[in-house]
């Protein structure tokens, strides 16, 4: 007998009413960001090779779509443009009339101020070539990519988002959105900065689903390099002096340390995305018969937000709300 052992850690796991009131972690749909992908075409919901159960949404279904989540209380969305015509410049980015401040206009038309949109501001689904900026001397050239993402977010801002979103890494954009946004009027469209956004393996299902591989190269000369923490650091404390509302990294789960380490130094509430290959990857898992995916799915989640993720953004949202998962 272990007559003396005074600490027993058991007696906290004694009961699941006991688990539940020592337990330290939440996940709430509040705090949980979808993602959608728009098609030009109003009426499609068009399947995605590799990216179970995720669709590209035209502005007509995509608003039955919303309703749906916004009832069950998922009220946070990220809208990510799509375009077939692509050229050098990207340019059916930021011209006057395009797929992502149509769709923001008509859901700010119908829900206002109860719902809170997220517009992803990068060239990558627009450019020929498939990087996130201009390409001058076989590279994305920085300064007059961050023009163009200006005028992007322009056109998101008039249309009523809550929030732009570079996923660019470009150096100084943050800065400049805030100042290109300010000069407009829009001092209150706030921006989610994708801080720390690493050259990621994960990415293949969102590059599947808006045809935005690069078409030579790769993105190593302006996503970060996975083998580096210290840089997120730097990253972070620029996006804050350059007026970033929200910080992001990204991928999440094979970036918890970065998240923690961000978390501790973030005056503003950090997110994390938790891309498409994690979501995939649980998918398949499922599929295989290894894991539940719901149980797979809130375990990583609870993860992120245990490494200090305030705000997380995932494909299993509408699945959360949709089937309950978190009440
Ligand atoms: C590109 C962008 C990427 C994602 C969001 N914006 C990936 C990339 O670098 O091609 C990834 C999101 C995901 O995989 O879910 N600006
Ligand atoms: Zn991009």
């Amino acid at each position: 007998m272990l007559k003396d052992l005074i600490q027993r850690p058991r007696r906290l796991r004694q009961s699941k009413t006991v688990r539940d009131l020592v337990h330290e972690t939440d996940l709430s749909i509040s705090n949980l960001i979808q993602p959608y992908f728009l098609d030009p075409d109003p009426k499609a919901v068009q399947p995605i090779k590799n990216f179970s159960g995720v669709n590209r949404w035209g502005v007509e279904s995509l608003m039955k779509q919303v309703e749906t989540q916004m009832d069950r209380g998922l009220k946070q969305f990220l809208l990510f443009g799509f375009s077939k015509d692509k050229d050098e410049a990207g340019s059916s980015a930021y011209a006057a009339e395009n797929l992502v401040s149509d769709t923001c206009r008509r859901l700010k038309s119908q829900f206002g101020k109860d719902i809170v949109l997220f517009s992803d501001v990068c060239l990558c689904p627009y450019t020929s070539h498939g990087h996130c900026g201009l390409i001058k001397d076989e590279d994305v050239h920085n300064d007059s990519s961050v023009e163009l993402l200006c005028q992007m977010a322009l056109r998101h801002a008039e249309a009523g988002v809550d929030f732009v979103a570079p996923s660019d890494m470009m150096d100084g954009r943050v800065g400049a959105l805030r100042t290109a946004l300010d000069q407009k009027g829009h001092s209150s469209t706030g921006i989610l900065s994708y801080t720390a956004k690493f050259r990621s393996h994960y990415y293949g299902p969102f590059r599947e689903a808006l045809d935005s591989s690069p078409q030579k190269g790769d993105r190593a000369t302006y996503q970060m390099d996975f083998r580096n923490a210290r840089e997120a650091l730097r990253e972070l404390e620029l996006d804050l002096q350059e007026g970033a509302d929200l910080v992001m990294v990204k991928p999440a789960l094979a970036y918890l340390d970065i998240i923690r380490a961000l978390s501790e130094k973030s005056p503003v509430p950090v997110v994390a995305y938790s891309v498409s290959g994690e979501y995939q990857m649980v998918k398949l898992a499922a599929q295989a018969g290894i894991a539940s995916e719901r149980e797979l799915a809130l375990e990583n989640l609870t993860a992120i937000r245990r490494a200090g993720a305030q705000i997380l953004i995932t494909y299993f949202a509408a699945a959360a709300a949709e089937q309950g998962w978190l009440t």
